[in-house]
């Protein structure tokens, strides 16, 4: 089993306010696509709701929430991250399953937003059981500076 968050963050560590990521940049979208197609993707059923196109084609879409009343046409309900855990998981967010989903990922796929945001999703780590094994730094033609950056335990 491999678990990957990944997430834009904001410096500040905000990913999300009023439902929606506060930033857009197209390559990321892109990046998101590329590297979660025909994996599961694993999210939080504030997520889910937030999502434009449900579920996310191409992909097994999981959704955790509290409510075991509540479904999800196209995806699979789960109460508990563990249960959505196995094979090669992508965690999607938002900060609340990002913290969740933490102690059990081998990996992170950061998209570093190169300044601070306003929000009310944040999700920040300790960086000290991390090594970091690729970033790469880029701008949207607007000029907002972003790296994507790639981490791994241990
Ligand atoms: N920048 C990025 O990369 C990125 C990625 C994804 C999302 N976002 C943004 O993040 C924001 C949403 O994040 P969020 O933290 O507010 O919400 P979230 O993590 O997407 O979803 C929270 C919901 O998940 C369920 N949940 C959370 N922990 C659980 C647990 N341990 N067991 C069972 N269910 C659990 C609860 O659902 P119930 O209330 O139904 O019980 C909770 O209300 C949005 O603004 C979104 O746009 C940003």
């Amino acid at each position: 089993m491999t678990v990957t968050l990944i997430l834009a963050a904001a410096e500040n560590g905000v990913i999300g306010k009023d439902g929606a990521i506060p930033w857009r940049i197209a390559d990321d979208m892109k990046r998101f696509k590329a590297l979660t197609m025909g994996k599961r993707v694993v999210m939080g059923r504030k997520t889910w709701d937030s999502l434009p196109k449900k579920p996310l084609p191409g992909r097994d879409n999981v959704v955790v929430t509290h409510d075991t009343t509540w479904q999800a046409e196209g995806a699979r309900v789960v109460h508990h991250v563990e249960d959505a855990l196995g094979g090669e998981v992508m965690v999607i967010g938002g900060a609340q399953i990002y913290r969740a989903a933490l102690p059990f990922a081998d990996r992170i796929e950061l998209t570093q937003v190169h300044g601070d945001f306003a929000g009310d999703a944040v999700f920040s780590f300790d960086r000290s059981p991390w090594r970091e094994t690729a970033r790469e730094r880029h701008a949207t033609p607007e000029g907002l500076e972003y790296s994507y950056v790639t981490l791994v335990r241990g």
